[in-house]
């Protein structure tokens, strides 16, 4: 499905209230605020999650027709705090073999009434696709191809947040395959959205932003020069299962171009954060010794993807 004609218009009703969450862009400030506020208050004094009653006799179904280990496994974890019932489709061993076309996979589990559905899928647009034409549930966009991934970017907001007090003065840099990353793209929706001064995108020429969507956000292919003073870096993988064979570059002279080492994390600020949505390839993308240093905050990520989700999933509850 092509960018321009992936809307996310479905997720608000005429109310103006989120009963989908499918993506960031036309989604304003006061909702992203209003989860993220939430999520906040889902985590105790010690850090702990909360649980929570408000997904009570509700069922949610994960759809994840491509690989995951944090999203999928904190979604659950997620439904289940919040008291729901919880099924992972067996999508491999589904009728969607026996050659079921999905909107009927989707009717079908509807008919065992499922309130939500969190799907993950290679083709961009799809969850979009199928909040348009399954009414009377919600749907979480858990990843499409390259469109969108609005929890991991408000997991990624929620922990930028916690430790930096305000978007407005902040420099963050994205490194990485930047053009197949749907982490990216959110993240900047949201990033922009918070009114962040100076986003940065990092990348070599074949895996910069798309042109077209560069409004308020500069380049870089120095990867020297990008990170310059910067407050937050969030490090992308080269996602490999979306590129053509021919493009995929050398991994060695990949790291030594655009690799955060210990080196190039020095010329950020002293007290700049390490993000990476994982999973991580160390040697690729990232040294270890950034990986594991105390400015990484990847495991925080991973616990505040929970807190993130549990926040959306009630929102959706009590508005439906
Ligand atoms: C990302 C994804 O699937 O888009 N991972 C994630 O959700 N934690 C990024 C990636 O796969 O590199």
């Amino acid at each position: 499905m092509k960018k321009d004609l992936i809307s996310n218009q479905a997720q608000l009703d005429d109310s103006g209230k989120l009963i989908h969450l499918l993506g960031l862009e036309n989604l304003p400030k006061s909702y992203l605020v209003d989860i993220l506020d939430k999520a906040d208050n889902l985590i105790d004094s010690k850090g702990n999650l909360k649980k929570s009653k408000a997904l009570d006799d509700m069922s949610v179904a994960n759809l994840f027709f491509e690989p995951s280990t944090r999203t999928r496994n904190t979604f659950e974890i997620a439904a289940m705090r919040s008291s729901a019932n919880v099924i992972n489709v067996d999508l491999a061993n589904s009728a969607l073999k026996k050659n079921e076309a999905l909107m009927d996979t989707m009717h079908t589990l509807k008919a065992m009434q499922i309130d939500m559905f969190v799907i993950r899928h290679k083709q961009s647009g799809l969850p979009h696709h199928v909040a348009q034409h399954l009414e009377g549930v919600s749907i979480l966009n858990a990843g499409d191809g390259i469109n969108a991934h609005p929890t991991q970017a408000l997991l990624d907001m929620l922990s930028i947040r916690q430790r930096k007090s305000n978007f407005e003065d902040l420099s963050v840099a994205i490194v990485g395959d930047i053009t197949h990353s749907r982490v990216a793209h959110s993240d900047i929706q949201a990033l922009k959205t918070l009114g962040t001064s100076d986003i940065r995108l990092i990348a070599p020429e074949g895996l910069q932003h798309d042109s077209s969507r560069c409004e308020a956000v500069r380049c870089f292919d120095n990867i020297d020069e990008g990170l310059k003073d910067c407050d937050v870096i969030i490090v992308l993988r080269l996602q490999k299962e979306r590129m053509i064979e021919a493009d995929i570059p050398n991994e060695q002279e990949y790291f030594d171009n655009y690799g955060l080492t210990p080196e190039r994390l020095a010329l950020a600020k002293k007290d700049c954060l390490v993000m990476h949505p994982g999973p991580i390839n160390r040697g690729v993308e990232i040294d270890s010794a950034v990986a594991d240093c105390p400015q990484s905050i990847v495991l925080q990520q991973v616990t505040n993807g929970i807190a993130v989700r549990m926040a959306v999933m009630q929102i959706l509850a009590q508005n439906s």
